[in-house]
């Protein structure tokens, strides 16, 4: 397919990718190294489910509201149908997929289990990687913060107080155990 030299700078041309061109790209997905192809428009959330096969990232209303989508780029919690698939090459992307350790759930996973903070899940992955990476920017936070954590979030069973809930047992427990002083050391 052709390349345009549209938007070249500086007498470089600038590659343009076909509308319906799929290009190939590689990024770190939970650690592991994945490749596979997408067309120019296409949404990091369509990516993740569709060609990396990663369904555990879900798909709510495609246009930044309900943040069901969430997943981590380098980290941060950020909306994966807000981001171009090819914005994520040579990235590290984390899904619910890779939050649990190789045998069991993580302690947010768990304490979300101990307070029922999910119903029909449908909410409960992109929940997951807000709260995970809220509380390493944020180890010990207040009801009112983790509340204004969540208003990114839509979710239409829980009524939002056992995920609270859960969130607070989190850091609770990590504070007790010394967690939280550490990382906050190490950031
Ligand atoms: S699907 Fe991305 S914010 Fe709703
Ligand atoms: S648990 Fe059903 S939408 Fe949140």
């Amino acid at each position: 397919m052709s390349k345009t030299t549209k938007g070249a700078e500086f007498g470089k041309p600038a590659e343009v990718m076909g509308r319906h061109e799929r290009r190939r790209i590689t990024l770190t997905l939970n650690g592991r190294e994945r490749s596979g192809y997408c067309e120019p428009r296409e949404l990091l959330s369509d990516f993740l489910r569709h060609e990396l096969g990663a369904t555990g990232t879900h798909v709510g209303c495609e246009h930044g509201v309900c943040g069901a989508c969430t997943v981590r780029v380098d980290g941060v919690a950020a909306r994966s149908c807000l981001m171009l698939a090819v914005q994520s090459e040579d990235r590290a992307i984390d899904t619910v997929e890779g939050l649990a350790p190789s045998e069991g759930l993580s302690d947010l996973q768990e304490a979300f289990r101990r307070h029922h903070a999910l119903q029909c899940g449908f909410c409960t992955a992109g929940i997951l990687m807000s709260c995970a990476d809220y509380l390493e920017r944020v180890p010990q936070p207040t009801e009112a913060q983790v509340r204004d954590m969540l208003s990114g979030h839509l979710c239409r069973c829980t009524g939002y107080t056992p995920i609270v809930a859960a969130v607070l047992d989190v850091a609770a427990r990590r504070a007790a155990a010394g967690v939280a002083s550490e990382e906050a050391c190490d950031a």
